[in-house]
């Protein structure tokens, strides 16, 4: 079971480190991606997204030759697709981008070539991969079409969900245990063959079904937490109790870990992943219903303490700082913060000074927004009449405490407390 060629498909947060780290070692890589400016770019060497030590990883790769990048797949001994699973409007997973990736392989795959979907995906998508490669590669056999001792798949596929910290994706993608589950055992036992190339966790197998399901519970078992602080904080704020000082008092207990409370849940995984367990099982799914519905509440009802401040004011000044989804990331993706800042601008507010270090310009959410404009740190600071921290970057958590005198401050992340 040798691997000398890998072809990632999805060059984004997960799948250019990944690239990079197998390059690393030794695996002749190509990067597939569908943004000729992304393949452009790494093709030089360089990177377009923020995760500290990536741009060596790149660099070091393509000026190897074990790294390079293409618009389209071309023939390899494993695929690893990392495409976007968003949501719809409707809150339903949305599967054609890793449908369409799944399809631009079909030209290329061969006997023996192994495919896993590291995308985060509802329950039955990775069977839903092998369904549809099967319609378009007539000759291979396919891994949900039945399998046994003698007669194996020609194709080999399995799901094994990322679970990568931003931020720290480099270190994460090599020492975190990998859940790997294959359609078939044989598949499985593939998979763990291609990881066992770079990771140093471990390889633990299970099916196809239940390592989909694995991912998305990490995710909802995560929002449904954060749900509990952010609830337990408005409930604070009624009874004239510091929600901060009641966490961390709670949590003196040996039994009690609660987490903190923020503007919301933002990113590409917990603010809609959970969503993927309601669909599958809508009438069973109360908990994780709530839980959503009370963390995509949080923006509005931060908003609405802000403008009851603005509205004793006359034309406030309202800096806002941060826009990323967490700390020390450029990942603006359903970013709470973000909603905030709509908020203040439907209310009219005429100057928002929207302060995010690691972008240069304002999302498309924001982009032409009335009152809305980016602004740096010091000037932010110099002219508003309400601060709002919004995202706990670490240049933030390094501001003089001086410079908010005779501001009115809302701390959503508790870091002046
Ligand atoms: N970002 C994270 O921290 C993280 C963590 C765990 C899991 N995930 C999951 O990993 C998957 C990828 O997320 P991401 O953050 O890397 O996404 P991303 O948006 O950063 O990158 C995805 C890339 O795929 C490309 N793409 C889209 N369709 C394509 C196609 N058909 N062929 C080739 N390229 C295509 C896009 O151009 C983009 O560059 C998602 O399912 C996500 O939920 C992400």
């Amino acid at each position: 079971m040798t691997f000398n060629t890998l072809s990632v498909i999805g060059l984004g947060y997960v799948g250019l480190p990944t690239a990079a780290i197998f390059a690393g070692r030794g695996v002749d890589v190509l990067g597939v991606d569908n943004n000729a400016s992304v393949v452009e770019g790494v093709n030089r060497g360089e990177v377009h997204i923020v995760e500290p030590d990536l741009d060596k990883l790149v660099r070091d790769a393509v000026s190897a030759g074990k790294l390079r990048a293409a618009t389209e797949p071309e023939p390899a001994d494993a695929f690893i697709i990392a495409v976007p699973t968003p949501f719809t409007d409707g809150n339903k997973p949305d599967l054609r981008y890793l449908m369409a990736a799944a399809e631009s392989l079909g030209p290329v795959l061969k006997k023996g070539d192994l495919i896993v979907v590291e995308s985060t995906v509802p329950v039955g998508a990775t069977r839903a991969v092998s369904e549809r490669l099967a319609s378009l590669c007539p000759n291979l056999r396919f891994p949900h079409q039945g399998e046994d001792a003698s007669a194996e798949s020609d194709v080999h596929i399995a799901h094994s969900p990322e679970r990568v910290l931003p931020g720290h994706v480099i270190a994460e993608l090599t020492r975190n245990d990998r859940v790997i589950g294959g359609l078939t055992p044989n598949c499985g036992k593939r998979a763990a063959a291609l990881y066992d190339i770079a990771v140093e966790g471990q390889c633990l197998l299970t099916t196809a079904a239940t390592a989909e399901l694995v991912k998305l519970s990490e995710n909802a078992y995560r929002d449904v937490n954060i749900a509990f602080a952010n609830e337990l904080s408005i409930i604070c704020e009624r009874l004239g109790v510091d929600p901060w000082e009641a966490v961390e008092l709670a949590n003196h207990h040996p039994r009690v870990n609660i987490l903190q409370p923020g503007p919301g849940v933002g990113g590409h995984c917990i603010a809609v992943d959970p969503w993927f367990i309601v669909d599958s099982a809508p009438n069973d799914s109360a908990l994780i219903q709530a839980a959503r519905t009370v963390n995509d509440s949080m923006p509005a009802h931060l908003a609405g303490k802000i403008l009851d401040a603005a509205d004793t004011m006359s034309a406030p000044v309202i800096a806002c700082l941060g826009l990323a989804y967490k700390a020390d990331i450029d990942d603006l993706r359903q970013s709470p913060a973000v909603d905030v800042v709509q908020h203040l601008a439907a209310a009219e507010i005429e100057i928002i000074l929207a302060v995010e270090p690691h972008i240069e310009t304002l999302p498309p959410e924001l982009e032409g927004v009335r009152g809305v404009t980016l602004a740096e740190l010091d000037a932010a600071l110099e002219s508003a009449d309400i601060v709002v921290l919004l995202v706990d970057h670490s240049v933030f958590k390094a501001i003089d405490r001086k410079r908010l005198d005779g501001k009115q401050v809302f701390d959503a992340r508790g870091i002046w407390r």
